[in-house]
């Protein structure tokens, strides 16, 4: 066991217009998780303390923040990767509803512009069997079906931070999965999204979006590769 202190930044706008930070000393063991701690500190110290959490195991992506100053999952960060005085903040470039909680609806707006669902005018196979694709086609966006939607990307981004209207890369993640499909057709209205003023031109390849998914999608590439279906007219 170790001594770790959890630092929060807090807000309620019920009881005070600004931000603060609490304090909480807690014995904790290597192996626990961010998540434990805060769970600990709200069962045990401070009911008030609001964050999302759901599954606890990396899947859902409810409870992405801030932590030593990197977008991460409470529930996938050990204690034994940080150091005795642990600092945690809400998401960057979004509005703090209460606490560690910030207003994503903005972030699944520009989700669903994209069209993050799968688009075909072609008959469905007879005898309810599946569309077939090959091994190397299924490849072709792999990556990015690994995406749990947590918006630690889109939180780390600077053209976000600039312009909350940039779309994110969350957001082109979703769009590439379907966009190198082989087996979908709205390639084109998702490129159309892409390419407006707030899609992927947006993007500068700061790379922090990488360096901050849970998930390990190499997300500057894949907007890359809808930059460049952009630029040539061509999916491949
Ligand atoms: Fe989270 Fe990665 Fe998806 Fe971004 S691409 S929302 S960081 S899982
Ligand atoms: Fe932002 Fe990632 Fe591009 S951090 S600028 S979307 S490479
Ligand atoms: Fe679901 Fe952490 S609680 S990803």
């Amino acid at each position: 066991m170790a001594k770790v202190t959890l630092k929060i930044k807090r807000f309620d706008p019920q009881r005070e217009p600004a931000s603060w930070w609490s304090e909480h000393a807690l014995e904790a063991e290597p192996t626990e998780r961010v998540l434990d701690l805060l769970n600990r500190v709200k069962w045990e110290q401070d009911g008030t303390l609001s964050f999302r959490r759901s599954c606890g195991h990396g899947i859902c992506g409810s409870d992405s923040m801030r932590i030593d100053g990197a977008n991460r999952l409470a529930c996938k960060t050990l204690v034994s990767e940080l150091g005795s005085t642990i600092t945690i903040e809400p998401l960057l470039g979004m509005r703090v509803q209460r606490d560690l909680i910030v207003d994503l609806e903005p972030f699944f707006a520009a989700y669903r512009t994209v069209k993050p669902y799968f688009i075909s005018d072609a008959p469905p196979p007879p005898d309810g069997r599946e569309r077939l694709q090959t091994p190397a086609q299924r490849l072709r966006f792999d990556d990015t079906t690994k995406c749990i939607l947590c918006a630690c990307c889109t939180a780390s981004c600077p053209s976000f931070w600039a312009s909350s209207e940039y779309i994110g890369p969350a957001s082109i993640v979703q769009a590439h999965r379907f966009i190198f499909d082989s087996r979908d057709e709205g390639a084109g209205e998702r490129l159309q999204v892409a390419g407006e003023t707030m899609g992927v031109w947006r993007c500068h390849t700061a790379f922090n979006c990488t360096l901050a998914c849970p998930r390990g999608i190499n997300i500057t590439q894949a907007i890359g590769e809808v930059k460049r279906a952009l630029a040539t007219g061509r999916v491949e």
